[in-house]
């Protein structure tokens, strides 16, 4: 299956792009939808809604259970998705994926595993300073429940600067694991991960990625990476929302303990006593979310269908459009883009106005960009701000929607500052 890939010139294979987004189309507020908010969630292609809606029209039962038709087309779907998902990010086995509820999920519930076989008191994780929420927080309840020390590597705009940071920071600290994002939430940000890895790999660190924005802008390579842990969401990656992806390595498999109980995940139960499955399932109890992981599957396809890498490039060149376009907005100061690698996140700030109320005006105009922390509060109080404004974009944007939101941001400053 192809979509949109022998269409030139580039506006066009875009337009086509677009056509296959079914929301593209709304209007809010009697204007055209400018949807810039990307990196909270994307929009779902045709295909992924339709292949949700098939699995409940068509084939929902449970799956690894019934011995029925209906619970094999069933068990196909999720174990495709999982076949999928495994070549997308390059696992050497499929058994290396394991289905949660997405990014929180998974890093929640490799913080428990590693809490209960691995970390002990007084040792350290060392995080970067451009965390998410998400890749702290869960880290923070085991420093305050058993005693672990959380670090935080600096991220400067140099890559080199960074990989030195990190191999002073291994030295002087010595931490049982690296945790870090793939690419910030807030700035657009990417960590040199590929040299990082190196360097863990070297010290023989533990390196576990959030992919929660990485993955959707790049394609990763966790074995050639030698990572040991990587997690995600489908539903930034253009799949439904809950489900979401954590990659264990296989040599982690007879370490890590299961971190959730009940039905789906044993192999044998007595009144007294259990033995657990073999991985992915020892990590899955319960009813999975099947009709995620069928839209997950129809997100991949689609990916591929129309040629990804195309439109991972499309995305660099409007990222640039967009850095250079809002430099010349009056009034309004740009988080990082100094130089370093970005993904096409752009968050910026205007010191005499509120974010919120910026955003409310835009959305006024029919632009849609998230304002606030971005459950990244630590790094914005080491820059002495409350919150920014976050454009973030997607390959079916385009050159307009970019300016029209640069004019709408123009527009909102000058109302709000009379
Ligand atoms: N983590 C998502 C964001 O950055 C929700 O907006």
């Amino acid at each position: 299956m192809s979509y949109c890939v022998d269409i030139s010139p580039l506006d066009k294979r875009v337009e086509c792009w677009r056509s296959h987004f079914p929301q593209l189309r709304r209007k809010v507020h009697g204007r055209p939808l400018v949807y810039l908010d990307n990196a909270a969630t994307s929009l779902k292609p045709r295909d992924v809604i339709e292949a949700v809606q098939q699995y409940y029209l068509r084939d929902n039962a449970n799956v690894h259970r019934a011995n029925h038709a209906l619970g094999h087309a069933s068990t196909t779907v999720y174990e495709d998705a999982r076949k999928a998902v495994a070549q997308l990010i390059g696992a050497a086995a499929t058994q290396e994926i394991i289905f949660t509820g997405g990014t929180t999920d998974s890093i929640n519930a490799l913080a428990t595993a590693l809490s209960k076989s691995y970390l002990q008191r007084g040792d350290v994780v060392l995080l970067s300073e451009l965390e998410h929420h998400s890749n702290i927080v869960p880290w923070l309840e085991l420093s305050q429940r058993m005693g672990i020390q959380l670090v935080y590597l600096p991220i400067a705009e140099d890559d080199d600067r960074v990989v030195k940071a990190l191999e002073e920071h291994i030295e002087r600290h010595r931490p049982r694991l690296l945790a870090v994002t793939h690419a910030s939430n807030l700035t657009g940000r990417v960590l040199p991960i590929e040299r990082m890895a190196e360097v863990a790999r070297q010290y023989e660190v533990p390196m576990m990625v959030d992919g929660a924005q990485g993955v959707v802008h790049h394609r990763i390579d966790v074995a050639k990476l030698g990572l040991d842990f990587y997690a995600f969401s489908s539903h930034k990656l253009y799949g439904p929302m809950g489900i979401g992806v954590l990659y264990i390595r296989k040599k982690w498999h007879d370490v890590l303990p299961p971190f959730r109980f009940g039905g789906g995940m044993i192999d044998e139960v007595d009144y007294q006593s259990v033995s657990y499955a073999q991985a992915p399932y020892k990590y899955e109890a319960g009813t999975p979310h099947v009709a995620g992981a069928a839209g997950l599957l129809a997100a991949v396809r689609f990916l591929e269908s129309i040629h990804w890498e195309e439109g991972l490039a499309y995305e660099q060149q409007l990222l640039r459009v967009a850095v250079d376009t809002l430099r010349k907005v009056d009034g309004i100061r740009l988080l990082g883009h100094e130089g370093g690698q970005y993904d096409p996140i752009v968050s910026v700030y205007a010191p005499k106005v509120h974010h919120y109320d910026l955003a409310v005006l835009m959305d006024q105009m029919g632009v849609a960009v998230r304002a606030g922390h971005h459950c990244v509060q630590p790094y914005l109080k080491k820059l002495g701000l409350k919150g920014t404004v976050r454009i973030s974009l997607a390959f079916y944007n385009t050159e307009e929607e970019v300016e029209y939101c640069a004019d709408a941001l123009k527009r909102s400053i000058q109302i709000l500052t009379g």
